[in-house]
């Protein structure tokens, strides 16, 4: 069920700017967390981790999105997220999901109006929905699609 109301979204928010503190983010100096809020109702929490080679870095919502489907196996959906960021000084940076993690939440979102939240300017905490950040995404043919 996607019923949020505004301390779900306050609560999902917390989390996310509680997880940038254990982001691996040296080269960047950009601390990402995510809180997932699944349908099953379990929140699960990511960072980024960047890697010496650069390339090899992964985004804060790949480790979220691990951590559910890992706990939740199959049935893993998406309810809502948020996402922070941090500079260096702990200031909030102003951010959206980078287009492949649009695409990532996409693939287990419950449906393409899932609410995203992010930090934007001036303090401001910004929501879209998974269709107004990714319209026409991305699907295999339904005779692929392995669900
Ligand atoms: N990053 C994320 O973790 N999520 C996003 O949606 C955007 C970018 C990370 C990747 C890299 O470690 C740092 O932010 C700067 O690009």
């Amino acid at each position: 069920m996607n019923l949020e109301t505004t301390e779900d979204r306050d609560r999902l928010v917390a989390a996310a700017r509680d997880a940038c503190a254990s982001a691996h983010a040296p080269y960047s100096g950009i601390h990402v967390g995510v809180a997932i809020r699944s349908a099953a109702g379990a929140t699960y929490t990511g960072t980024n981790v960047e890697n010496a080679a650069y390339p090899l870095g992964n985004c804060a919502e790949a480790s979220a999105i691990g951590a559910g489907v890992r706990a939740e196996g199959k049935t893993f959906r998406i309810a809502e997220t948020a996402v922070w960021a941090l500079d260096r000084e702990g200031r909030a940076v102003a951010i959206s999901p980078c287009g492949g993690c649009r695409q990532r939440i996409h693939e287990f979102a419950e449906d393409t109006r899932v609410r995203i939240h992010f930090p934007w300017e001036n303090g401001e905490v910004r929501t879209a929905s998974v269709n107004e950040l990714l319209p026409y995404a991305f699907e295999l043919p339904a005779s692929r699609n392995g669900r």
